[in-house]
């Protein structure tokens, strides 16, 4: 049976390889450290489980819930963004909840693009926003991260008449895979290159509470005229450890968020509402769980950037997301550079060429690993490149 050209023209999702070839390694027998995935390694807190399962046993809660997510969940978003961000949003026209922030921006390219609009992705990046790009037939248009600007999008680098050709623009601080944050300068200039060639910012905020040393990360909608031109992806899987929940939300632009709505009712039937009850519970309980888990990740942060100093990598220490972005040593590429890791010490890192060709020349490792297990894959790498000297 042959599928859709979409589908037949699509990469395969870089995990999806990835998996396959640690699960071979695995039915070797070979004790493979996995520093490749970003998926948080410590539980969801007890009193956000506790409220799922009050919510599951109520059969109010088993039945199909409301398309635009509960009107309590609603609510609580735009109290939280309140306090968070001092941004008042309008439950009911403003916020959206998504099956995770993955779906939500999957779909907003097929809320917003026309067959051949061209749409403006940063690279390397989240390949999520490439393929949906692809799949909602628009053309996606490189916009590189490059060191020297510090990883973030240099507007002044898009000629006017693409800019003028493009109907999205994506983006993501603070960002997978570089780590690099964005302060509000970069935001004002973003939102007055939509507002110059009318386009839609969809900013993709997935890790706005993963930072550390103090650092607080900014929303699109802070900044005036934000909400203007933007739509903007949180997600609760990083903030309170719930990858496997499948919960996030769209805030943002109501006619955006309108048109997002309506694509989804045609296609999903929500979140389940005992999980949006567990949401609720994360987003009204207390802070410190998730100051907690930044606390650890800034702690293993430490450790590999420790790591990378002793080696010879160049490395940023990123002040927020739960990986560090390190140049390959001279000589090796990306993918030769894993695969020496692989090979000789065990231990996997992602290629940053998996998120694009800007991604060359650098490789991206998880800090969703036990402290142990960290400090042994550091080990690891440390004798793996001291042998060959
Ligand atoms: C940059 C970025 N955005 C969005 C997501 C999707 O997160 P979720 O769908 O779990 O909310 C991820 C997940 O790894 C990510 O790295």
């Amino acid at each position: 049976m042959r599928p859709a050209k979409r589908i037949e023209n699509l990469p395969p999702y870089m995990f999806a390889r990835i998996d396959q070839l640690l699960e071979e390694k695995q039915q070797q027998g070979v004790d493979i450290i996995n520093l490749g995935i970003g998926d948080p390694d410590r539980p969801t807190p007890e009193h956000i489980v506790e409220a799922l399962c009050q919510a599951a046993h109520d059969p109010a809660n088993q039945r199909y819930p409301s398309y635009y997510g509960l009107k309590r969940l609603r609510d609580t978003i735009s109290l939280w963004f309140e306090k968070r961000f001092g941004v008042a949003l309008h439950p009911d026209r403003e916020i959206l909840p998504t099956i995770g922030s993955k779906e939500g921006l999957a779909h907003v390219s097929w809320a917003l693009i026309n067959e051949g609009d061209w749409a403006l992705l940063p690279n390397p990046a989240y390949t999520v926003y490439k393929t949906s790009v692809i799949l909602a037939g628009g053309r996606p248009y490189d916009l590189p991260l490059l060191e020297e600007n510090d990883f973030l999008v240099d507007f002044d680098s898009v000629d006017a008449r693409t800019a003028r050709r493009a109907r999205l623009l994506y983006f993501n601080y603070p960002n997978n895979p570089t780590s690099a944050v964005a302060d509000g300068a970069f935001f004002e200039r973003a939102i007055q290159f939509a507002k110059d060639y009318d386009l839609v910012l969809c900013h993709d905020c997935a890790y706005s509470e993963i930072t550390f040393d103090g650092y607080k990360a900014p929303s699109l909608l802070q900044f005036r005229g934000g909400k203007d031109v933007g739509i903007e992806f949180h997600s609760l899987s990083k903030t309170f450890n719930m990858t496997g929940w499948r919960i996030g939300f769209a805030v943002g632009n109501s006619e955006l968020i309108d048109s997002l709505a309506t694509l989804k009712t045609n296609i999903d039937s929500g979140v389940f509402n005992a999980i949006q009850h567990a949401a609720i519970a994360a987003l009204e309980g207390p802070k410190e769980p998730t100051e907690q888990t930044c606390l650890i990740y800034q702690k293993r942060r430490d450790l590999v950037i420790e790591t990378m100093e002793q080696i010879g990598l160049k490395a940023q220490k990123p002040r927020g997301t739960m990986f560090v972005w390190a140049r390959v040593p001279p000589g090796f590429t990306s993918e030769s550079f894993s695969q020496k890791l692989v090979r000789e010490a065990n231990v996997f890192v992602t290629p940053g060429s998996a998120f694009g060709s800007f991604g060359e020349g650098f490789i991206r490792i998880s800090l969703t690993i036990s402290d142990e297990r960290l400090k042994e894959a550091m080990e690891r790498i440390r004798l793996c490149l001291s042998a060959g000297k």
